[in-house]
């Protein structure tokens, strides 16, 4: 049965998600390609070397224990499936853009405006709307524009602190 999350609890699901999406540059690049290096009949990477196994993994074991930690403050036991169901359909989410970015020719890493900034976003709602924990609308739609900058501001700390090669 679906249900709707009240505002604090589905700020606690959705928090996971953006530590998920901000986990997997801390490998700094390494790690084993999701696509094998393989390409599609386009000629261009499935994925590219940009989305790995450990990033994927990495990013669900950060968004489950931020998760685990939300739902013990919150005493919320629906936190740490709804949190960690959000972390991963946010790497998905991430997966699935880069997808589309080597299908319109762009190549790892180059930006892909509202694309990068609401991937994982999006996909973190789609998973949680799918495991039965529906954000309500005027919070999902209140958060839209917060992410990106939110995105920017993180991405542009990982540049400097040396852990991304561009500020996006
Ligand atoms: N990363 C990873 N595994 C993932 C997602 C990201 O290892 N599933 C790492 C990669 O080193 C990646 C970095 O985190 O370069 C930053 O992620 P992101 O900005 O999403 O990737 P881009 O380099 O921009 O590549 P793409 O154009 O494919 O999104
Ligand atoms: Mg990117």
């Amino acid at each position: 049965m679906a249900e709707v999350l009240t505002t604090l609890p589905a700020l606690a699901a959705i928090l996971p998600a953006l530590a998920a999406n901000g986990s997997p540059v801390l490998l700094r690049g390494r790690g084993t390609p999701i696509d094998g290096g393989r390409r599609m009949p386009d000629g261009r990477p499935v994925l590219g070397p940009g989305k790995t196994w450990e990033g994927l993994a990495l990013g669900t074991l950060n968004g489950a224990a931020l998760a685990a930690l939300f739902s013990a403050l919150l005493g919320d036991p629906r936190i740490l499936p709804a949190g960690t169901i959000a972390a991963i359909g946010a790497l998905l989410g991430d997966v699935a853009a880069a997808f589309i970015k080597r299908r319109i020719g762009l190549p790892r890493g180059a930006p892909a405006p509202i694309l990068d900034q609401l991937d994982f976003y999006s996909g973190a709602l789609a998973a949680l709307a799918l495991a039965g924990y529906l954000v309500p609308l005027p919070l999902a739609a209140a958060l839209a524009p917060v992410i990106p900058l939110l995105h920017r501001a993180t991405n542009m700390a990982a540049y400097r602190l040396g852990l991304k090669n561009v500020p996006w």
